[in-house]
């Protein structure tokens, strides 16, 4: 799918989670709307340096929806469902105080030391996976596979899980909660998004709280252990809080990773002479990572952020209340940053992407995503040197993430 040249902007913009190829789309935006009203009444930012603004000024910009004149109303829910609860409490819907008390709680956990110490652990849940996938693809006689669904998204969740401290048999528990918080764009109605998304998690309410529970009594060397152990000035965190951050924690730590490393695999097999190189000199795969994630950023659109006064952004006057998006894909792609940006190059330098966003709420878990990325890839161009594509994959309808739904190979 894609849009014509004389699509007005407004019906072009409600078809952005279908287009296989927004660059279009985004390149319009930025010329003509670079603050874009969009159908639904919220601002829209295209340009790298207005996102970038955006981003790191949360007194101007802030996350907290208690901040927005007209509330979603999938977020909001006047039966106080317990979705509603857990979405105001996880750490991207907090700005100051509230939000570095979360941070604190697990950041020492995630900064680039810690995160080394991790490495071995990394590398052994990857060869793991790739013998698992080995295995389940000579079973069926194939020397293929859909290596989004059988290495890309198992390596992050297994990860993840063990970081956390819970097995891998409870991987679909945390699946259906991502699902969820990667709100899908054929929702029913808000009453009725609520009544779903409530039981989601009361379904696993009891699985994670038991799981603290026994944490706090026997701590590990876990995550779980770490937020349930630690004790803040508000006398650590409240159950409701404690369900938020592990869905969260966990989504985060797996939806992404898996999707930059599938569309970035997909980027690089299109182009057999800077996968050979690669594959040649794993010194080029931090390069590579890199670019995968300029590329197609696995968050294509940050959350939202709400104006604290009005202001004036891109030659538009934004009220106080309003709500605003920014676009982290078209930023990554604006040619007024990165020469020939519609080039996927190994070697490109510098490459300021905002792919883990900006500001206060940076990616947490950016240290954690690289070396994932970066032993994955390793791991895979090593073992299986003829990789290739084996079709055309399909792109993950969603105005949240952007991501492929398989990846097609053979070797
Ligand atoms: C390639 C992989 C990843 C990408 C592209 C990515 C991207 C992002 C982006 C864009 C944000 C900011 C969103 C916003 O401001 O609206 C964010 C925040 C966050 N990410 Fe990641 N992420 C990745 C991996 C991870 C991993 C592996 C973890 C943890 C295990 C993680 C944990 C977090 C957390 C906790 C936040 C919220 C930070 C805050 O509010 O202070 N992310 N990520």
């Amino acid at each position: 799918m894609g849009i014509s040249a004389d699509q007005d902007l407004a019906s072009a913009w409600s078809e952005l989670p279908y287009l296989d190829d927004p660059m279009p789309l985004y390149e319009r935006l930025r010329n003509e709307a670079p603050v874009f009203r969009t159908p639904d009444g919220f601002w829209y930012v295209t340009p790298y340096e207005l996102v970038s603004e955006v981003l790191r000024h949360p007194r101007l910009y802030a996350s907290d929806r208690s901040n927005s004149a007209e509330p979603d109303p999938y977020r909001v829910d006047p039966a106080d469902g317990l979705y509603a609860r857990i979405m105001s409490k996880v750490i991207l819907s907090q700005d100051g105080v509230a939000h570095r008390r979360l941070r604190n709680l697990v950041g020492p956990a995630f900064t680039r030391g810690a995160i080394e110490d991790f490495r071995t652990q990394v590398r052994q849940g990857i060869v793991a996976q790739l013998d698992e996938m080995l295995e389940a693809s000579s079973g069926r006689g194939e020397r293929a596979c859909d290596l989004k669904a059988d290495f890309t998204l198992p390596i992050p969740t297994r990860i993840i899980l063990e970081m956390f401290g819970f097995p891998r048999a409870e991987a679909s528990r945390f699946y259906e909660m991502a699902d969820t918080i990667v709100a899908p764009i054929d929702r029913a109605t808000p009453e009725e998004w609520h009544r779903q998304a409530s039981a989601v998690f009361e379904r696993h309410w009891e699985f994670v709280i038991d799981a603290a529970r026994e944490r706090k009594e026997n701590p590990g060397d876990d995550l779980l252990s770490r937020v349930v152990t630690s004790d803040d000035a508000e006398g650590g965190v409240t159950d409701l809080e404690l369900l938020a951050f592990v869905a969260f924690l966990i989504t985060a730590g797996f939806e992404t990773t898996a999707n930059t490393f599938a569309s970035g695999m997909y980027r690089l097999m299109q182009d057999p002479e800077q996968l050979t190189a690669v594959r040649e000199d794993p010194s080029r795969t931090r390069g590579a990572v890199e670019e995968m994630l300029r590329f197609e950023p696995a968050t294509r659109n940050s959350t939202p952020r709400f104006v604290l006064e009005d202001i004036e952004l891109g030659g538009q006057v934004l009220r106080k209340g309003e709500t605003v998006f920014v676009s982290i894909h078209s930023a990554n792609h604006d040619p007024d940053v990165f020469d020939n940006p519609e080039q996927f190059d190994i070697d490109r330098h510098p490459n300021s992407h905002l792919s883990f966003a900006a500001g206060p709420h940076a990616c947490l878990g950016m240290a954690l995503a690289r070396m994932e990325l970066e032993e994955g890839i390793n791991a895979l161009l090593r073992s299986l040197p003829d990789l290739e594509l084996a079709g055309t994959p399909e792109w993950h309808p969603s105005l949240v993430i952007r991501g492929l739904r398989n990846l097609p190979v053979k070797w």
